[in-house]
C-alpha cells in the first residue's frame, strides 16, 4: 500500500472464502481502509504495515488434516485484536487449546444464534437474544480454549461464538460480513471501533489527494500514456493523473466501429472538453471491420479485435515523443483474483481488460492509481474528480464492444441495427428509471430471420434479444424481471423503427449456467 492514504488499517488474511472480498468492503464501508493479504503473512509485516487489527478469513480446508493453511501463530499470541471468522475461528480455537471436530455434512444457510453477553456483541441492540445469521461450514468447535468465554451457540453449532477480551482474540462460526446475517455490519463495526481503537474516518474521497502525490511522486516530469474506452475506471484515472501531471499525460482513443451510438463523440465531449485532457484519436473502424471480415466464431474474434486493438495502438504511440510510463485502470478486485493474493506473488494483468497485452509489448513501468479500490469507490472517487454522473454510473462494456453483442459474422449494417436497438433500450431504461436499477442492460443481433406482418406487408427479417442482467459481482447474475408491458413498449418501438428487425425476445437466462454476454 502506498504510503499516505490511511494511517488507520486492517488487515484480512485470507485463507481461501469466498467471503474475503466480503470482508474487505464491510470494513471501508464502517469506515477504516482494509486490505486482503496472503494467510501466512508473518507478524513482523503486520506490525511493519501498523494495522489496527486483523481478520482471520473463513476458507474450505480443514484445520484438523495435513491441508491446514499456514500462518504466523506469533500473531495469536501479540496484543493485536483478531477476529477468526469460520476456519479463522476454528484455527484460533486450535491454536489455543480447543478441539475442532470435523464433519463431511457443511451446515449451509439461515440459523439462529443465541446470542449471550459477549463485548464483541455490545453493538446490538439489547433486545437482541436471537439473531439470524448466515452458516457455510463442515468443522465446529466442540471444546472452548482455556480462558474464552462462549458467547453464541445455534443448533448446529454449541460454541458458535467466543471472545477473550483479555487477548483481544474474538471467534465466529457465522458470517458476519454476509448480508443474509442480520446487523453482521453492526458487530464488525464494533470489532473495528471499539476493539481496534478506529476512528472510523476513512472515505474513498480522502485519498485522492494522496493518489495525486503519489502518482506524481512517481512519474515526476515524465510523460505517461493512457488508453481510455469511456469506462469509469479508466475515465477516473484520466482525471486523476491529468490533475497530478497535466500536460504530461498522452492519451489515445480507439474507435474500432464496434462502439454504441454516440459513444465516440461522447467521449470527446466529455473527456477532451471535460477534462481538457490530450486524446489522440484513432478512427479504425474500417481496419476492425476488414480484419473481421467472414470470421463468425466467437473466440476467433475476440482474438482478432485484441491483436488489431494492439496493433493500433502500437502505431499511435509511435507517433508520441518520449512516453517513460503506461497507465492502467486495474482495480483491487483484479488485484485479489489474479495471483496477487493467493501467492504473494506480483499481480499479473487483468485478462478482460480493454487493452489486454499492451503492457508486455510496450515495456514500459505501469502507473495504477486504482489497485486498492473497490468499482464503487472508484465511483466516490469519480465523483469528486467532477466527472458527470453518467459516466460513473454506466454499465460496464465489452472490450470486445459490440462485436461480442453480434452473433456470426460482423458486417457493418448489422451493428448499424444493433446500434439502433440498443440506443431505444438505453433511452426506454434512462425514461422509465430503470437503468441504474439494472446492473448491465443491452440488446443483441441474431443473424437469423423470422417471419412478422407489420401494417398490411409481410416482413421476414431479423431478430433482436434483449438482455438485462442483475449482479453485484458479475460472476453469477439473474435475468432483471422486466415489466411485461415495458418489454412491449421495448419490442413495439424496435420493430416499428427499424425495418431490418421483425421479432424481439427478451433473454431470462441465469448465469451459470448461461453467461451475460452472448458470445
Ligand atoms: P460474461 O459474459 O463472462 O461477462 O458473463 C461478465 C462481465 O464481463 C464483461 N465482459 C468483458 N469485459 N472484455 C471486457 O472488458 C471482454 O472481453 C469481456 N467479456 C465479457 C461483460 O460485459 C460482463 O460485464
Amino acid at each position: 500500500m502506498k504510503a499516505g492514504i490511511t494511517s488507520e488499517k486492517i488487515i484480512i488474511l485470507d485463507f481461501g472464502s469466498q467471503y474475503t472480498q466480503l470482508i474487505a468492503r464491510r470494513i471501508r464501508e464502517a469506515g477504516v481502509y482494509s486490505e486482503i493479504l496472503p494467510h501466512e503473512t508473518s507478524l513482523k509485516r503486520i506490525i511493519e504495515m501498523n494495522a489496527s487489527g486483523v481478520i482471520m478469513s473463513g476458507g474450505p480446508e480443514s484445520v484438523n488434516t495435513k491441508k491446514a493453511l499456514k500462518f504466523d501463530p506469533k500473531l495469536l499470541d501479540s496484543n493485536i485484536p483478531v477476529l477468526g471468522i469460520c476456519y479463522g475461528m476454528q484455527t484460533m480455537a486450535k491454536h489455543f487449546g480447543g478441539i475442532v471436530s470435523s464433519s463431511d455434512k457443511r451446515e449451509f444457510g439461515n440459523a439462529v444464534l443465541k446470542v449471550n453477553k459477549g463485548l464483541i456483541f455490545s453493538g446490538l441492540s439489547t433486545k437482541t437474544k436471537d439473531l439470524n445469521v448466515w452458516m457455510s461450514h463442515g468443522d465446529k468447535v466442540t471444546n472452548l480454549p482455556k480462558g474464552f468465554k462462549k458467547i453464541g451457540s445455534s443448533n448446529n453449532s454449541a460454541i458458535a461464538a467466543f471472545e477473550n477480551i483479555k487477548l483481544k482474540k474474538y471467534g465466529f462460526q457465522f458470517h458476519p460480513e454476509v448480508t443474509h446475517t442480520n446487523q453482521g455490519q453492526k458487530i464488525l463495526k464494533t470489532f473495528v471501533k471499539d476493539i481496534c481503537g478506529c476512528s472510523g474516518k476513512w472515505r474513498p474521497k480522502n485519498i485522492v489527494d494522496s493518489l495525486i502525490q503519489d502518482i506524481k511522486s512517481q512519474v515526476g516530469d515524465k510523460k505517461v500514456l493512457l488508453g481510455i474506452s469511456g469506462g469509469v475506471d479508466s475515465s477516473v484515472v484520466a482525471a486523476l493523473l491529468s490533475k497530478a501531471i497535466g500536460k504530461n499525460l498522452e492519451c489515445i482513443f480507439v474507435d474500432n466501429g464496434l462502439l454504441r451510438k454516440g459513444e465516440a463523440e461522447q467521449v470527446k465531449k466529455d473527456l477532451k472538453r471535460g477534462l481538457k485532457l490530450n486524446i489522440n484519436f484513432s478512427d479504425s473502424e474500417k481496419l476492425f471491420l476488414k480484419n473481421l471480415k467472414g470470421e463468425s466464431d466467437p473466440e476467433k474474434k475476440r482474438k482478432i479485435i485484441g491483436k488489431t486493438f494492439i496493433d493500433v495502438f502500437l502505431k499511435e504511440t509511435k507517433k508520441l515523443k518520449n512516453i517513460s510510463f503506461l497507465a492502467q485502470g486495474t482495480i483491487y478486485p483484479d488485484v485479489i483474483e489474479s495471483s496477487g493474493i493467493k501467492n504473494g506473488k506480483a499481480h499479473i494483468i487483468k485478462s478482460h481488460h480493454n487493452v489486454g497485452g499492451l503492457p508486455s509489448y510496450l515495456k514500459l513501468p505501469l502507473v495504477e492509481p486504482l489497485t486498492s479500490l473497490f468499482k464503487d469507490e472508484v465511483r466516490k472517487i469519480g465523483k469528486e474528480l467532477g466527472l458527470p454522473d453518467y459516466l460513473i454510473n454506466r454499465h460496464p462494456f465489452p472490450g470486445p464492444g459490440l462485436a461480442v453483442r453480434t452473433l456470426g459474422e460482423i458486417k457493418k449494417e448489422r451493428l448499424e441495427i444493433l446500434r439502433a436497438a440498443d440506443f431505444i433500450f438505453m433511452e426506454e431504461l434512462n425514461s422509465h428509471n430503470l437503468y441504474d436499477k439494472v446492473s448491465q442492460a443491452f440488446a443483441v443481433f441474431l443473424p437469423i430471420k423470422s417471419v412478422g406482418v407489420v401494417g398490411d406487408a409481410r416482413r421476414y427479417e431479423y431478430v433482436i434479444a434483449l438482455r438485462a442482467a442483475e449482479t453485484t459481482d458479475f460472476m453469477t447474475a439473474n435475468a432483471a424481471k422486466l415489466d411485461h408491458e415495458f418489454l412491449n413498449l421495448l419490442s413495439d418501438r424496435i420493430i416499428n423503427e427499424i425495418p431490418q428487425v421483425s421479432r424481439v425476445v427478451y433473454d431470462i437466462s441465469s448465469k451459470p449456467p448461461a453467461t451475460i454476454e452472448w458470445e
